[in-house]
């Protein structure tokens, strides 16, 4: 099959998010062995195969579109690059099989793709009338629509709460379970839309959609997006050689959270409550963090691409 390729924002062509800034952090152009584990569109993956001959990537995906898409974009590179369905989570088994090691960079670009979000059939975005599925990998796993049908109330609430940060959430989760109860489950993701629009009100225009905030909690919830995040992290980390470079992109303040912590914790900053009398963190001084704060997107990566918004990018590099 050949692929279109995506729009960004405003119709714009697809551009991967804080493009230079990765670069600056992986610093590619030394050469090695690089993994993108969300390859998503390779837009990333394709800039570091370009800045060296002598470098190799392979880009990891849960979602065999992606990879098709990447596989197909990136085929000009011969066998310096290789896609892999997997979850990135499992990273060091995706290396052992690909009989590799000491990898010279890792990136880990959070979230969804503009291919996933922009194709209705997938169920991410209240744009298009669709099933609401949202899986990243749309071969296992629990549909958006079948979370919301067997979850409790109180669960549903939680999780809009906090993977949205949704103040409405518990109006919005009531009006879920109003509709189960009376055999009218929520199947779609114009039902889902019209439903939260509904119980929270209506939006100012430069406001984003009411909707927004419990889809993303959907989709995170959907895809367990925080769990085993922070333990990625340190086997990430793990595995590259000395002076290789991490570096995360999120989307999501939790998710932030999770890679600030973390690499933290790996510079050997103790992350345990002020009163505990050891140390049970597990802080162990194993890499140099190279990003103080997060790194956002300027002024003119937004205004071409909207959807960078809450970008963040933090870097570290091996001792
Ligand atoms: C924001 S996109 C990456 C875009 C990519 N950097 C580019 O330049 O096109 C995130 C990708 O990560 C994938 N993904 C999300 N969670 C994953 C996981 N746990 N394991 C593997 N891939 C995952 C999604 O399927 C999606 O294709």
């Amino acid at each position: 099959m050949v692929f279109a390729a995506p729009l960004g924002g405003r119709g714009a062509p697809h551009r991967p998010v804080l493009l230079e800034e990765t670069l600056k952090f992986l610093a590619p152009e030394r050469g090695g062995l690089f993994i993108d584990c969300t390859v998503g569109l390779g837009g990333h993956s394709e800039a570091v195969l370009m800045s060296s001959s002598d470098t190799r990537v392979i880009g990891i995906d849960l979602d065999t579109s992606a990879l098709d898409y990447s596989r197909q974009r990136l085929e000009r590179f011969g066998d310096r690059f290789r896609a892999v369905q997997a979850n990135f989570r499992a990273i060091a088994e995706v290396l052992r099989q690909a009989n590799e090691r000491d990898p010279s960079g890792i990136l880990v670009d959070l979230g969804v793709s503009s291919l996933q979000f922009d194709s209705p059939e997938r169920g991410f975005s209240f744009r298009f009338d669709a099933p609401l599925d949202m899986r990243m990998d749309p071969a296992s796993g629990i549909t958006a629509a079948d979370l919301l049908q067997q979850l409790p109330e109180s669960e549903i609430a939680r999780l809009i709460f906090e993977y949205g940060e949704e103040r409405h959430s518990r109006r919005i989760a009531r009006r879920i379970v109003e509709r189960r109860e009376q055999g009218k489950p929520i199947t779609t993701t114009t039902e889902l839309a019209d439903l939260v629009r509904l119980a929270v009100g209506g939006h100012k225009r430069d406001q984003i959609h009411p909707a927004t905030r419990t889809f993303q909690a959907l989709r995170i919830a959907v895809n367990n997006e925080l769990e085993g995040l922070g333990q990625f992290v340190e086997s990430a980390i793990d595995l590259l050689k000395p002076n290789g470079r991490f570096v995360g992109i999120s989307f999501h303040s939790l998710e932030d959270r999770i890679l600030k912590r973390e690499l933290r914790r790996l510079s050997g900053h103790c992350e345990c409550p002020p009163r505990l009398p050891v140390c049970d963190c597990g802080a162990r001084e194993v890499v140099e963090v190279l990003t103080r704060r997060p790194v956002v997107p300027g002024a003119r990566e937004l205004d071409e691409n909207p959807r960078a918004r809450s970008a963040k990018l933090r870097a570290a590099r091996k001792l």
